[in-house]
């Protein structure tokens, strides 16, 4: 029997990043390739349901007790000391791979990572970089890296080789740090991209079609595999798939509540595992929620539940907070017809592949830009506009509830969700371009 070939895959710490690398691992599992998923000693801990065919490795970032709280929420410091030892560590764990008898014949990393690639390299392994942000923003960034955009921005409109004209406020919000570091961080992403021996982007050629064919001229080897999502909710290719990856809780008493409520009526909001609103913009919300009379069930992280309006109540017949949920389902459920989403990646090719208007309130990162593909370039939602302090107003909330719910052109928006569902099922099901481009990287090692 051939041997099987074997991917080591180089999960960032963070769940925006490793959930998505995680279900394309299973996508290649699928496919025949043996899959080792490598994270952080001491990001561990967080992963609580991982699929037992896939072996789980780690290295270090410098941080493998967690002790040193501080220096670990200094961005800074942090990166700083896990590009000093990851590398080494990287290297002792694929040689101690290939001494028990599993050697490594690809290093699948996560962008964050640009030195594994060295590390793949001196090993004389394939490195292949995944790309976990879409490929409107990483074009932008790859801008920023060839001196084609300079900071501070002064041009009020930002003009790129096939992407839509931007502004400001589409721009990702690294641009307008005082601290660089951010910004630099995420554009070294692509120091050395076009060394990569495949480049992999979590999303899906029809989806942004202008952008991947120009970024093929200048890499050839880009290939986009998305969406990342769990295949019971696509094509369902992978049988008793779940949501592996790192899960708070699921809670079944959220699903009931949906049970109950009619089709399409109900708004569901969430802004993801990192965004940090304060207290005035969680009010506006809450009450925003209220006013607009519309059924909704909000999740507010509990770190963030003491912002909520003290008279508050957290489970109505109209509204029910949640400190978590399985958002998938949800966003897959029948009763759920708009989703208040901070546009993070993830949640934004959730929503377009279960086929889910949106109102984008994005926080920060690469969320401007996508909401901007959300209401400009897919046609599948709106951005709430923001005061002169950066609130979303309750009145604006509701507003813009009313229009998604209830407006023409809220159907519009919905039909147009429903396209990008069926393009999306379509792109990983059997012939489709992500799936083709699976095997074609899968088979390029036989
Ligand atoms: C981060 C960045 O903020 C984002 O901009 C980037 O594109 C990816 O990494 P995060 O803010 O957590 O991610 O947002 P997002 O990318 O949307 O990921 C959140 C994930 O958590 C989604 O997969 C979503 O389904 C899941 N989730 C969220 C739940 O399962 N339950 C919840 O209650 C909320």
């Amino acid at each position: 029997m051939a041997k099987r070939v074997h991917c080591l895959v180089l999960a960032y710490p963070s769940q925006g990043h490793i959930n998505p690398i995680l279900q394309f691992s299973k996508l290649l599992e699928h496919e025949g390739v043996k899959i080792t998923l490598v994270t952080t000693l001491h990001y561990l801990k967080n992963l609580q349901k991982i699929p037992t065919s896939i072996a789980l490795e780690t290295i270090s970032d410098g941080y493998d007790e967690g002790k040193d709280e501080e220096a670990m929420k200094n961005f800074k410091v942090y990166i700083e000391r896990f590009w000093q030892v990851g590398p080494q560590t990287l290297g002792n764990l694929i040689e101690k791979l290939g001494r028990v008898g599993y050697p490594i014949d690809c290093v699948i990393y996560d962008s964050f990572f640009p030195w594994a690639l060295d590390v793949a390299k001196k090993y004389g392994i394939v490195g292949a970089v995944y790309l976990t942000q879409n490929m409107i923003v990483n074009s932008i960034y790859y801008n920023f890296h060839l001196g084609n955009i300079q900071v501070p921005l002064i041009e009020h409109e930002i003009s790129l080789p096939m992407l839509p004209t931007l502004q400001h406020k589409d721009m990702p919000s690294f641009f307008f740090d005082k601290d660089p570091t951010i910004l630099e961080f995420v554009v070294a992403q692509f120091c050395n991209i076009e060394k990569a021996d495949w480049i992999l982007c979590n999303s899906f050629y029809e989806l942004e079609k202008e952008i991947t064919d120009w970024s093929r001229n200048i890499w050839p080897k880009l290939r986009t595999i998305g969406p990342s999502i769990p295949s019971m909710f696509l094509d369902k290719r992978l049988k008793d798939d779940e949501e592996y990856g790192v899960s708070q809780f699921t809670s079944e008493e959220c699903m009931q509540w949906l049970d109950d409520k009619p089709k399409g009526c109900v708004v569901y909001i969430s802004f993801g595992s990192l965004a940090v609103f304060d207290e005035e913009q969680t009010q506006e919300i809450a009450y925003g929620l209220k006013d607009s009379g519309s059924y909704y069930l909000w999740v507010v992280r509990a770190s963030e539940e003491t912002k909520l309006p003290k008279d508050f109540e957290k489970k109505t017949e109209k509204g029910f907070v949640v400190t978590w949920c399985s958002q998938l389902k949800v966003l897959a459920h029948e009763s759920v017809g708009c989703f208040v989403t901070h546009c993070g990646w993830n949640s934004t090719l959730e929503t377009l592949s279960i086929g889910v208007p949106t109102i984008s309130v994005p926080y920060w990162s690469d969320q401007n830009t996508n909401a901007k593909c959300f209401s400009d370039v897919w046609k599948m939602g709106i951005r709430a506009t923001i005061d002169d302090k950066n609130i979303v107003r309750r009145e604006v909330l509701k507003d813009c509830i009313k229009e998604v719910m209830e407006s023409e052109r809220g159907k519009e928006m919905k039909n147009n969700a429903m396209h990008w569902k069926i393009m999306a099922a379509k792109a990983v099901g059997d012939g489709g371009s992500s799936h083709e481009n699976i095997k074609e990287f899968v088979e390029s090692f036989v």
